[in-house]
């Protein structure tokens, strides 16, 4: 068999952005002896491209903040569905999370006293974000893996892991291949720590890089762990769209925390047209009231409309262009220049500034952005233990993006880099704790990993199947017509179909060439993944009968109270992915309280 090299660690960890180096840390902290394996090169992780800010309740710039109205936020955000224990822990824990990043180097923003700086988010009470201008999840990404490399952590880069394995039930190891090479190694693990994002590339306008394929929740899957809340996808508001060689690429929410407004193109500032009853209270529905928030008046912190959540924004500038009132290029116009002044905007968005001078001849100091939704990350996810991050199966934790459970139905911005730093250092910990009371590595059976191998290359033996490109770019054009940011029975019905069409496609593909940095190898194994994750998104849209948070369904508009009782579980039912509703917790009275009444 091909299988010359492997590897045996105390913890392995899959994914090295922000949750999977914070893992990582911890693990090694905790005294076990711990591999990190990455798809890609360290550095360059989804985690970069939250650029706004780490949504925790520092009180710096307003000292009313605290964990209870943090928590509240998320409740709300997340339209109920959030576990909240892991919303507790988050908004409780995220603030000593942040104080470590600085104190381990990164080099935060600062008010005039010295303190970190906070900036406004949508669905955010207070300026809540810690920032470094709009690179914050670069300074996160540095901080922690010059952390992470000093603390002695092993990494292999480049190479992508595509299948895990129990021995008598519990987490064993995982195979995986070098990209350069197309060899094959083994990673033997008491625990493994699935830290690999999400499942943007399934989607053709999209935030995300090609790292985002769904890997970790298939191979959960794939060993009997279950997937929690996928049909709710989210649909960051602001992504370029123009010119369409960047279509997608993330535009911050930073711009509209820093006072950029959204309008269409007969210049109306739309967003007051939008705002849901939840956040009436809580918003300005005057410009003249907007504008006095936005210079610094906060006597009753009614925030502008374009500080409403991602859901809600992405699906009114959809809204817009329907209606005939959009850009020359299918979206909204956001506008930072109308509103500060050439230094400022260079000062505090400087990615932003150069992002659309370089990419698309636009000097943001003057005119308007272009911007529409793209997708950018998915609430659902591996259902995890919310203390622990550990999976249904023993000795498997996800953390991040991977996990679900968080951020219900819709994640609010900043956010996710605040869930990144508190879940990969509890599942590291957590995971460290597990394999220091297992006694050794347990034994894969060789012939399993043979007939593993035998699988992956099965595609070099064809002459004349599918093309593993072709079959990429349908299951987009099917997501993106069929599981967009609206939906209906009849194309969702349809697009399970198509899934299960390419997923036999597939198994039906011809590579050519050798194992070495081949793409379309690359491509076919990828897919295995993702076609596998955009089923369960399908499937669970098809299930969810209401509308709530970044699920929109046309066939039933409204939510409905019953259906904020229950999550949708995928689960394998003897090789049959099924989907049941599991009860969703129900909080304390005293949170409960929180959540309805205010703080
Ligand atoms: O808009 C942003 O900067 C993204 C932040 C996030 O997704 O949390």
């Amino acid at each position: 068999m091909d299988l010359r090299e492997r590897h045996e660690h105390d913890v392995l960890v899959i994914g090295a952005g922000g949750a999977g180096l914070r893992a990582a840390i911890a693990a090694k902290e905790a005294g076990a002896s711990v591999g990190l394996v990455c798809k890609s090169l360290l550095g360059k992780a989804h985690t970069v491209m939250a650029e706004g800010g780490v949504a925790s309740a520092l009180g710096n710039v307003r000292p009313e903040d605290n964990w209870k109205v943090h928590f509240r936020d998320t409740m709300r955000g997340g339209k109920g569905l959030n576990d909240w224990r892991m919303a507790r822990i988050h908004a409780q824990e995220a603030p000593d999370r942040v104080r470590e990043l600085e104190a381990w180097g990164a080099l935060f923003d600062r008010m005039e006293d010295g303190r970190m700086n906070q900036r406004p988010f949508g669905g955010h009470t207070y300026a809540r974000l810690a920032h470094v201008g709009d690179r914050t999840g670069l300074e996160m990404i540095r901080t922690l893996q010059d952390h992470a490399v000093h603390e002695g952590v092993d990494v292999f880069m480049e190479c992508t892991v595509f299948r895990l394995f129990t021995v008598d039930g519990r987490i064993a190891g995982a195979l995986a291949y070098w990209r350069p090479t197309g060899e094959f190694v083994l990673f033997r693990a008491k625990s493994i720590v699935l830290a690999t994002g999400g499942i943007g590339k399934g989607w053709k306008v999209t935030s995300n890089s090609w790292e985002y394929t769904g890997d970790g929740m298939a191979m959960a899957y794939d060993v009997g762990a279950e997937l929690l809340g996928m049909e709710f996808v989210q649909f960051h508001p602001t992504g370029m769209v123009w010119p369409p060689s960047v279509a997608g690429t993330l535009v911050t929410e930073g711009v509209r925390g820093e006072g950029g407004i959204l309008t269409n193109s007969e210049g109306e500032r739309f967003m007051f047209r939008y705002i849901p009853d939840l956040y009436k209270e809580d918003t300005a529905d005057t410009e003249d009231e907007a504008d006095r928030w936005a210079a610094g008046d906060r006597v009753n912190n009614r925030r502008p409309p374009e500080l409403l959540t991602r859901d809600v924004v992405a699906k009114a500038i959809v809204a817009e262009v329907e209606a005939g009132r959009g850009t020359p290029h299918g979206g909204a116009y956001l506008d930072i220049a109308a509103k500060r002044d050439p230094e400022y905007i260079k000062a505090k968005l400087p990615s932003m500034y150069h992002q659309f001078k370089e990419l698309a001849g636009v000097d943001i100091t003057v005119d308007a952005m272009e911007v529409g939704p793209t997708l950018h990350y998915v609430m659902g996810g591996v259902k995890v233990e919310p203390e622990t991050a550990e999976t249904a199966v023993p000795g498997l934790y996800a953390a991040g993006e991977v996990a679900a459970g968080l951020h219900g139905a819709n994640r609010l911005g900043g956010n996710s880099l605040s869930d990144l730093v508190v879940f990969g250092q509890r599942s590291g910990a957590a995971a460290a704790e597990s394999a220091a009371a297992e006694e050794g590595y347990r034994e894969i059976q060789e012939d399993l990993l043979e007939k593993t191998i035998e699988e992956v290359i099965a595609p070099f033996g064809r002459q004349g199947g599918h093309n593993p490109f072709e079959i990429q770019e349908e299951l987009k054009n099917v997501l993106g017509a069929k599981v967009g940011i609206v939906r209906t029975a009849d194309p969702l019905q349809e697009a399970i179909g198509d899934i299960r069409a390419l997923r036999n496609a597939l198994k039906a593909c011809s590579i050519d060439g050798g194992r070495a940095y081949n793409p379309g190898w690359n491509t076919w194994i990828d897919l295995r993944s993702l076609l596998q994750v955009a089923e369960a998104v399908a499937m669970s849209a098809l299930d969810r009968q209401e509308s709530r948070g970044a699920h929109t369904r046309l066939d039933f508009p409204d939510s409905d109270p019953e259906l904020v009782k229950h999550n949708t579980v995928v689960r394998d039912e003897g090789g049959r992915m099924t989907i049941v509703m599991d009860p969703v917790p129900s909080p304390p009275e005293e949170l409960r309280t929180l959540i309805d009444e205010g703080v």
